[in-house]
């Protein structure tokens, strides 16, 4: 499966959710002989490779490979799915277009309101075009007593847009993993990190059932 991971907006969790996703997908599919290529389309900040390097020098390799946009060869580099990370302000035409190259778009968005107001800019000529293949991820949702992401979820849905059903909760885990180069499952004494690892699991799960449905109904 090709995954791309967009918004207009930047700082809304795509590297955080390439990476975590990059893992979350490789143990769900591992067992299956399925493998898993991240791909960074940020060369402006290389977000991406970025977490890899620095997971290196910290003696973490993920098991997944990496490579930059520039240097992506389909020949050479063989995997069963594809996480490309893009960098923000991809414009209104950059995403209809990935939306066509890929077979899922995720747009993370964070449940505030002018998050909000972004992405349903974002994602007008998606609608207008017809496409079905994209959904929304809200991420960093703060937790209870906060109702943001039921509240950003519910007012997605009655717009019309398709949002993932598992939100990715907010956490420290998810900074301190950054910094480290590593999966925030691996962060330890951190109790949180793995409710947030738990929670991109999920959302894998979701999108292989979403996928497997769709080519039951081809
Ligand atoms: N679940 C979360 N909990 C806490 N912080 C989060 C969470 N998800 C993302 N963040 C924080 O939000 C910030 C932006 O995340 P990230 O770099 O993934 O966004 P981005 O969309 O890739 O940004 P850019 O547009 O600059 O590439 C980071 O500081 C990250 O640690
Ligand atoms: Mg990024």
């Amino acid at each position: 499966m090709r995954i791309v991971i967009a918004n207009q907006k930047g700082g809304v969790g795509k590297t955080v959710s390439a990476v975590n996703l990059a893992y979350a997908i490789h143990s769900l599919r591992h067992e299956k002989k399925e493998s898993v290529l991240l791909i960074d389309g940020d060369e402006e900040n290389f977000a991406a490779s970025d977490w890899v390097a620095t997971g290196a020098k910290n003696g973490v390799t993920p098991p997944f490979g990496c490579v930059t946009l520039k240097d992506y060869d389909p020949k050479k580099h063989k995997a069963t799915h594809l996480m490309l990370d893009t960098k923000g302000g991809e414009g209104e035409d950059a995403l209809l277009t990935l939306s066509k190259q890929f077979d899922l778009l995720i747009i993370p968005s964070k449940p505030e309101a002018i998050s909000l107001r972004a992405l349903i800019r974002t994602i007008r000529p998606l609608v207008k075009a017809g496409r079905t293949n994209y959904r929304v991820l809200l991420t960093d949702v703060a937790s209870a007593p906060s109702t943001s992401g039921e509240e950003a979820k519910q007012s997605l849905l009655d717009a019309g847009v398709p949002v993932i059903g598992q939100m990715i909760r907010r956490a420290t885990a998810v900074e301190d993993a950054s910094n480290r180069g590593i999966c925030v499952r691996d962060v330890k004494r951190n109790s949180r990190a793995s409710l947030v690892w738990m929670d991109y699991t999920i959302v894998a799960r979701e999108i292989f059932a979403q996928i497997l449905q769709q080519e039951a109904m081809k």
